[in-house]
């Protein structure tokens, strides 16, 4: 449910109050620049217009009371002692960024709130960290607590590796919360500097939805960052100022490739070549030239696919699909991987073209009907009301 309207009534149904103020975090679609962010590295997502809303209201007790209406389900704790909830995933979200301001010595009071979301979930589109930044946003404004953009994503990224337990990078909750309307961000991971970049009025960026997710994303993109770490130690052994796989140049790969197991060094070719392509696609969508910047997410979907070994037969397929439509400038998988969606840029006149004869052809091969979505480049956390 995205109506604003809508959401506050629900909160007023489950509260008997009006909430005094509505959120919105969006999801996000990542352009190029896949498993790079937490080796330092360069990313270029985007917002889109999904998002995760919520509606709150502060209390005068220690009490966070939330009503999830995508899971219909309650939580409820006291804000002295946050736990892990025991058999649930969504509300560690929530607990996990709500202990990190309490870790800042904030004072905060209690709260109501009513979550609402359709950014879809398992489909590689940052709902966990839309939720998470909404969720920070939403207390930062009832408690008049001021936190810039840059640390409520570090806050929220902290809640999920802390407390969900996934290793992942800034990215997602960095555009989450900096995302600008019509533009994707080239981040800078170590150092968090970022750029807009405007995309052209003339194409769309499209997810196409597998519709498979892997139970085992979640330990294996552990195992993946894992790796990257005992590359880096590995290589520091000879190359001593490296402190993230960032600082590695492609010569220094090659001259000391002996250092690394086989199945190491592809994972590290993935990185290394996928930071380049990242700053060259970055430049070529600033200059507009979209058949440059449609060839590199083509060459990074095969480096996830063959070097960094995180795409799905199902992906594959849907990338092949939409090579094969006139008018699609590149097709990859998007976010995390094993599963979940594929992003490609499509210029205006051949996205319905495109959408049917990809929808077609997918379910054709998989008997499965992909979800399709044409995203807008949309803006980051703010309040609606
Ligand atoms: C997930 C993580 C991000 C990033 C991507 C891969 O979305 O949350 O931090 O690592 O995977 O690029």
């Amino acid at each position: 449910m995205s109506d604003p309207h809508a959401i506050c009534t629900d909160f007023s149904a489950h509260f008997a109050l009006r909430p005094r103020i509505l959120v919105r975090a969006p999801g996000r679609v990542n352009l190029i620049g896949e498993h790079t962010d937490y080796n330092e590295g360069f990313v270029l997502p985007m917002a889109i217009d999904r998002a995760t809303y919520v509606a709150a209201r502060g209390r005068p007790d220690q009490t966070i009371r939330i009503y999830s209406s995508q899971f219909a389900q309650e939580d409820q704790f006291s804000l002295h002692g946050i736990e892990r909830h025991p058999n649930s995933t969504w509300p560690n979200y929530v607990r996990g960024v709500i202990k990190g301001l309490l870790a800042r010595d904030l004072p905060m009071i209690g709260a109501d709130l009513l979550i609402s979301s359709d950014v879809p979930i398992g489909s590689g589109l940052s709902s966990s960290a839309a939720l998470e930044v909404a969720v920070g946003y939403a207390l930062q404004v009832l408690n008049n607590i001021n936190l810039l953009g840059e640390e409520l994503a570090l806050l929220a990224q902290g809640a999920e590796n802390s407390f969900v337990g996934v290793q992942c990078g800034i990215m997602d909750q960095f555009v989450a919360a900096l995302g600008r309307a019509n533009h994707a961000l080239l981040i800078d991971c170590r150092d968090l500097s970022y750029r807009p970049i405007p995309i052209s009025p003339d194409v769309r960026v499209i997810v196409c939805d597998s519709g498979v997710h892997h139970d085992l994303a979640d330990s294996a993109y552990n195992e993946r960052r894992a790796t990257c770490n005992t590359a880096v130690r590995l290589l520091k052994t000879r190359i001593p100022r490296l402190s993230a796989l960032r600082d590695l140049r492609p010569a220094d790969l090659e001259s000391h490739a002996d250092l690394l197991p086989p199945d190491v060094y592809m994972r590290v070719r993935h990185v290394v070549t996928e930071n380049q392509r990242t700053l060259d696609a970055a430049a070529a969508l600033e200059q507009a030239d979209l058949a440059t910047f449609g060839q590199l997410m083509n060459e990074s979907h095969r480096s996830m696919r063959d070097d960094y070994a995180i795409s799905t037969p199902e992906i594959d397929l849907l990338c092949d699909l939409a090579h094969a439509v006139p008018g699609c400038y590149g097709s990859r998988l998007t976010g995390g991987g094993f599963g979940g969606s594929t992003v490609s840029l499509v210029t205006l006149s051949a996205v319905e073209a495109f959408t049917q004869q990809v929808a077609q052809g997918y379910q054709a091969q998989t008997g499965r009907e992909p979800t399709i979505l044409v995203c807008r480049p949309s803006e980051g956390v703010g309040r609606l009301m």
